[in-house]
């Protein structure tokens, strides 16, 4: 027998309460009560009876949903007249729509007061290299592509697996044997692409897809391909939209093969020609100290291009011979922009800040916010600029360096959060909490 309509609501008037499911007694919503106190019973939630009933509900819920008949559910595809045109069938999981935040702590740590992160982890498989993926995987299957290949410090080739494995087209991923994180290796075993662990670093990988792809007639879909930039574009366009066009003053990003920073160059371009802005943001490119040619050709105003052996923590962006150089030296130029490095502590600083506020990213992510407030203490980024730092990549991609920096480095970096082993007694709880 289904409850009668008065069992289920409250009398309209009162908002919501906590029911005994056993007695019945009602007690107040803002009770922490974890149980009824007359008999011991578990509560239920009971809410007010709404105002609207039927079809007039029905059509409130239908107000507030972003999914109506007509619109777009994809944040990429949402702009496709700047991305992909004629693209009739999209490879779509949706991607994009990922939020812009704010928190208190990482702007005090990053001194600047509106600091907003604009978090790319959100998309389907944890990173920005989904936005890319929807369009390139698009591109394979309109030419009819029989295989489709990336090398991948790990976010690409888990985002490249799970649209192949979408469209139905086998992919063969490249990477470093050994050098990617644990959560971007499982994603792309688990979805099903053929992993191969290259006896090599990145630089190796990519030189290896090139070839491959070349002489096997396999789609490549690393960020040289044009179709990866399109996509890419839209974290700015999404972004813009979400700040009603009012563009920041800077927008800092993590640096490797340097895809995203030639995207987002070319995106400020187009917004700025086509008058969706009305001035040009400043582009901040961060790369690893340990994998910083572009950074370290920056400082000699562009004049110099030398590869690195490239070795950082920050696993993704462990990138010595950047592919997209020119096309990024072109966007920092035209934006006014600068390019610097973090080390890896300075990196995994940033990196607790940002997990500890609940937001969480993976290491090469935080160097976008290294990267503010190294640029705030040098007084580059003034203290009234307006910032968006992008995070590039979910905090679950790389648990294994949160294992090692909160409960294996000793002496214990000043942010680390030890879990405390305890025996099974009250009396150890209370230890805990009372605990500074
Ligand atoms: N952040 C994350 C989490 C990344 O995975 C990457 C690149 C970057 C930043 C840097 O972007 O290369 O366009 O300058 N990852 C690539 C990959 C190389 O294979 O997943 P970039």
């Amino acid at each position: 027998m289904p409850d009668s309509a008065a069992d289920l609501f409250l009398p309209a008037g009162a908002a919501s309460a906590q029911r005994c499911a056993a007695c019945g007694a009602i007690t107040s919503e803002l009770s922490g009560d974890a149980e009824c106190t007359a008999c011991g019973g578990l509560f239920e939630i009971v809410h007010a009876t709404p105002d609207a009933h039927g079809a007039a509900l029905l059509a409130l819920f239908g107000l507030r949903c972003g999914m109506k008949p007509g619109s777009e559910p994809s944040g990429v595809w949402r702009y496709k007249e700047l991305v992909m045109p004629s693209a009739a069938d999209p490879v779509s999981h949706p991607e994009g729509n990922t939020p812009l935040l704010g928190r208190a702590s990482v702007r005090t740590f990053a001194r600047s007061a509106s600091l907003l992160l604009k978090h790319e982890g959100h998309n389907p498989t944890g990173s920005f290299k989904d936005r890319g993926m929807t369009v390139a995987v698009t591109q394979a299957k309109r030419i009819g592509a029989r295989a489709v290949a990336c090398a991948s410090t790990g976010n690409t080739s888990a985002s490249l697996a799970a649209y192949a494995a979408h469209a139905g087209i086998p992919a063969l991923v490249f990477v470093p044997r050994g050098q990617i994180a644990i959560g971007k290796l499982a994603q792309s075993i688990a979805y099903g692409a053929r992993t191969l662990l290259v006896d090599g670093d990145f630089d190796d990988c990519l030189r290896l897809a090139r070839e491959a792809s070349r002489e096997l007639g396999v789609y490549l879909v690393n960020s040289i391909n044009p179709w990866r930039v399109e996509g890419q574009k839209t974290i700015l366009f999404e972004m813009l939209q979400q700040l009603g066009y009012d563009a920041p003053d800077w927008i800092a990003l993590p640096a490797g093969n340097l895809g995203n920073t030639s995207a987002f160059g070319k995106a400020l371009r187009e917004a700025f020609a086509l008058g969706l802005i009305a001035k040009m943001p400043r582009l901040l490119a961060v790369q690893a100290a340990g994998a910083a040619p572009f950074a370290r050709s920056f400082a000699a105003h562009f004049a110099t291009h030398e590869p690195v052996l490239a070795d950082t923590l920050a696993t993704a962006i462990k990138i010595g011979d950047p592919a997209s150089w020119d096309r990024a030296v072109r966007a920092i130029t035209e934006t006014n922009g600068v390019v610097t490095s973090a080390t890896d502590d300075e990196i995994l600083e940033a990196k607790a800040v940002i997990d500890a506020s609940g937001v969480g990213c993976e290491p090469a992510s935080a160097a976008s916010v290294a990267g503010v407030r190294q640029l705030r203490e040098r007084g580059i980024i003034g203290e009234h600029e307006r910032v968006v730092a992008v995070l590039t990549g979910h905090v679950l991609k790389d648990p294994g360096i949160i294992q090692r920096y909160h409960q294996e480095t000793e002496p214990p970096p000043a942010r680390a959060n030890r879990p405390i082993e305890i025996s099974a007694t009250v009396a150890e709880v209370e230890r805990v909490l009372s605990l500074p």
